[in-house]
């Protein structure tokens, strides 16, 4: 998979590729991740990417021919499944969404700033556009590191255990019921002794009771979906 991010902050997109899963991903050669700053499609010699918008109004708008000519130059080079606009009205990221996407070959990413894109961008180029949940961030950088986060996790190989994603809260509209390790037993709390008994269909069962419950008390709204 190729992601090609394209933001006028780079530097906050770099920490989340450089530690952990995501780094073991990149460098096993099972995902790129290529950063785009967009003030490197700016001719004029301010580098100026936004400009008041038409109309009035406070806040600048993202201009429409840097991200045009960024977007034309990764699409005359390879095909794109999916162009995605990282904007907080946009559809709201969920385990569904990231699923389908961890199946696609290349896709961009748009970060949004300011008061947003001109919206002849989300006319003319955008296939996708995602909200990370109901609040607004100060740009789309974050919403595309936890897009990207939630998407690699997925793809084969990346996890060592292969079973791991798929045990994931969410992945069957259930939360992941409670985890536990030694010791058994810490200042007189005790791990549910199921756990300890070495019978594997009873612990399986339990783990499902357990998720269920969970659900059905903290996100009934999880058992409502199809
Ligand atoms: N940009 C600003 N707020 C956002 C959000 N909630 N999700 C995705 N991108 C955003």
């Amino acid at each position: 998979m190729r992601i090609d991010i394209i933001t006028v902050v780079p530097d906050i997109l770099r920490s989340p590729f450089e530690a952990s899963i995501l780094q073991r991903a990149i460098k096993k050669g099972l995902v790129q991740i290529h950063l785009h700053n967009l003030r490197d499609y700016v001719t004029d010699n301010y580098k100026q990417v936004d400009d008041y918008q038409f109309g009035g109004g406070a806040g600048m708008v993202m201009m429409i021919e840097p991200i045009d000519k960024c977007i034309s130059k990764l699409k005359a080079e390879r095909d794109y499944q999916e162009i995605i606009y990282m904007t907080p009205d946009g559809e709201r990221l969920n385990q569904k969404m990231s699923n389908r996407l961890s199946l696609q070959e290349n896709m961009i990413i748009l970060c949004g700033h300011y008061k947003g894109v001109d919206q002849r961008v989300r006319d003319h180029f955008i296939t996708k556009e995602i909200s990370i949940g109901d609040y607004v961030l100060s740009g789309g950088e974050l919403g595309a590191a936890v897009l990207c986060d939630s998407i690699i996790r997925l793809i084969p190989g990346v996890l060592g255990n292969e079973t791991s994603a798929l045990t994931d809260s969410f992945q069957d509209n259930l939360l992941a019921p409670p985890v536990y390790t030694r010791p058994a037993e810490y200042k007189g709390w005790e791990v549910p002794s199921i756990l300890t008994s070495g019978n594997f269909p009873k612990i399986e069962a339990w783990r499902e009771q357990q998720a269920y419950e969970r659900t059905q008390a903290l996100r009934p709204d999880l058992l409502e979906e199809e």
